[in-house]
């Protein structure tokens, strides 16, 4: 049996990971901030319902350390945006956002990829995978279209995580890829955005089911094409 890890599994992209996860027979493990409060992901029923904050570091370390099981596929959904922190809108540009802000958003949207996959390290192995869910918006070429300094930077670190794991990671037969979900309909994309949860999470589960090894440290879209750099 496949065992996923989830994090960020209450709501959006990340409760729809689970649900296709679930529907295709894995094993689920999910990590939320209030597993108390997660009615909609306990509905659904994953083996295991973890309390996870991704911005700090031991939250990472007690939901890793409560993890036995062999993992097969890790899921760094768990992300925000500028405005979640408190931001006001119109105050997020290269020329306006505050500094300690942005750090923290970092932190949470860019470096938690690293430490949940070191915390995990031991529970993965050859053929595990690490996917990344990363923004458009942190690629180079995309982002210098936007000017949102705190959520662009701190995808871009995410993007450059997943080219150092895949490189340190590849001696033990672990891949590790970025996606770029689409603009997808949650409380983060909003009711316009392009596409479902049902079809961004369906992409990026069949993606990764044809993916190899010589595809690690690759960015891809949520529909298996290639994302620039
Ligand atoms: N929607 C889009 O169009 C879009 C586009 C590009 C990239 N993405 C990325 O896709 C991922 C999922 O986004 P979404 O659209 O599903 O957003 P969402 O509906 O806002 O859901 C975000 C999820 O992340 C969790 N989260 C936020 N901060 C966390 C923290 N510090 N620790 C643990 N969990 C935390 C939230 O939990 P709480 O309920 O506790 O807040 C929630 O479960 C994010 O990484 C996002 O950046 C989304």
């Amino acid at each position: 049996m496949t065992t996923t890890v989830v994090t960020g599994a209450n709501r959006g992209l990340g409760l729809e990971f689970v649900r296709q996860c679930l529907d295709r027979g894995d094993k689920v493990i999910s990590g939320c901030r209030n597993p108390a409060e997660a009615k909609d992901l306990k509905a659904l029923g994953p083996a295991e319902i973890l309390s996870l904050d991704v911005g700090h570091e031991e939250s990472i370390e007690q939901f890793a350390a409560a993890i036995d099981d062999h993992v097969d596929v890790l899921i760094n959904n768990a992300g925000t945006s500028a405005t979640n922190l408190g931001l006001e809108r119109g105050s997020a540009g290269v020329l306006n956002a505050p500094v300690d802000l942005t750090l923290d958003l970092i932190r949470i949207n860019g470096l938690s990829a690293a430490s949940m996959t070191r915390g995990l390290l031991d529970c993965l192995g050859e053929g595990s995978q690490v996917a990344n869910i990363t923004s458009q918006i942190g690629s180079m070429v995309v982002g210098a279209r936007f000017d949102d300094l705190p959520y662009s930077t701190s995808k871009a670190v995410m993007n450059m995580v997943t080219v150092q794991l895949a490189s340190q990671l590849r001696d033990k037969g672990i891949s590790v890829v970025a996606f770029h979900p689409g603009w997808v309909r949650t409380d983060m994309g909003g009711p316009q955005a392009d596409i479902s949860t049902e079809e961004s999470a369906g992409g990026i589960l069949s993606t990764l089911e044809q993916l190899g090894p010589k595809d690690s440290g690759s960015f891809l879209c949520w529909d298996g094409s290639t994302h620039p750099w």
